[in-house]
């Protein structure tokens, strides 16, 4: 019943500040000019849906208000907010990318603010309520997902624009996770398309972080996970914009590292020569490749212990052994 009234009142809103952006003054001077600067087509604003919310205290507002959309469900989409016991609009000034499920309903919005402030946030998301489920929605599954089932392949990136951006380049079948780690619902909507799964994050130490942390949830649940990083200072946005497409897509191929391998590298890497912190790497890794689903997969694992066997450089037998106590456990 909420759901219902959500979904209908979200189509609404998506319609209007879309409209808005392209057709109203302010909308196409402040919000459609901005998009055009960073390159946006109005072909891909159009597919996207996206739109902009006017700086007015309450344009929105005042406009549902009048279809009869009601006080409470306007504070539950996250689309008003109440100020001084009046409903004010809560993505002033913003650009609002639609958050569509995978039957392509509206769910919930991004909102980003075009003029920089240090108080503000860069991005206003939905709150959690009946339809928008944060740990269940990956940005951009409606239009990516039957490109990723395709190619047998899906790109996580961080953010809304690296999304957007890389559909405008022809590079389909990519959804964001909003910059956090991958949670097991998330995951399993991929694997209802793919196994394979493709992490393009920034090269910054919190991109790579994120990324880690869904590791291994991820191989449990039996993807093959590869990792991209993007240079510094860069995004997968900002990338294929200074690059174009055949550059990006050949250093995606040239730069795409198996997940747990670069993840021993890295602890390696950390851990040099003390023979105390190798040891703990080589504890990690083990438990790591326990949780690849032995039955399912026996050859991957295999594969892995060899190869992991090598890079720490120690007897293939005895790491076996170690692995399969922690699948004991
Ligand atoms: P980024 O800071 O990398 O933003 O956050 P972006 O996606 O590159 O956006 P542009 O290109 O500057 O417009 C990555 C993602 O993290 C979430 C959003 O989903 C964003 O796209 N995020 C970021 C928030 O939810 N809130 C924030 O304040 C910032
Ligand atoms: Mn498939
Ligand atoms: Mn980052
Ligand atoms: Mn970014
Ligand atoms: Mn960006």
């Amino acid at each position: 019943q909420v759901a219902d009234s959500l979904y209908i009142l979200n189509s609404f809103a998506q319609q209007y500040f879309s409209k808005v952006l392209l057709e109203d003054e302010e909308g196409q001077a402040v919000g459609l000019s901005y998009l055009k600067e960073r390159g946006f087509t109005e072909s891909i604003i159009r597919k996207f849906q996206i739109g902009y919310c006017k700086e007015s205290r309450n344009a929105f507002v005042t406009e549902a208000l009048g279809k009869q959309y009601n006080r409470e469900l306007l504070v539950k989409s996250g689309l008003a907010a109440v100020r001084n016991e009046e409903l004010v609009d809560n993505y002033r000034g913003r650009i609002i990318f639609p958050v569509h499920n995978t039957t392509g309903k509206v769910i919930g919005f991004g909102a980003r603010i075009i003029k920089k402030n240090d108080k503000a946030p860069k991005y206003i998301n939905t709150p959690e309520n009946e339809i928008y489920i944060k740990s269940r929605i990956l940005y951009g599954m409606y239009f990516a997902r039957q490109v990723i089932d395709k190619f047998d392949e899906c790109l996580l990136v961080e953010g809304y624009t690296d999304v957007t951006s890389l559909h405008q380049a022809g590079i389909e079948n990519v959804v964001a996770s909003g910059g956090t780690s991958l949670t097991t619902d998330q995951i399993r909507l991929v694997r209802k398309y793919t196994n394979n799964l493709t992490i393009i994050y920034d090269g910054d130490a919190a991109g790579v972080k994120a990324a880690l942390r869904g590791l291994d949830m991820a191989l449990e649940e039996g993807l093959n996970v590869k990792l991209v990083l993007i240079p510094d200072k860069e995004d997968p946005d900002s990338y294929v914009n200074k690059v174009g497409t055949d550059a990006f897509r050949q250093f995606v191929a040239d730069n795409k590292k198996d997940f747990i391998l670069f993840q021993l590298e890295v602890a390696l890497k950390d851990a040099g020569s003390d023979s105390q912190k190798k040891a703990a790497v080589v504890n990690q890794i083990a438990e790591t490749l326990s949780r690849i689903n032995k039955t399912e997969d026996f050859t991957r694992q295999q594969d892995y212990i060899r190869q992991c066997a090598e890079l720490l450089k120690i007897e293939e037998t005895g790491f076996t052994n170690l692995v399969n106590k922690f699948i004991r456990e």
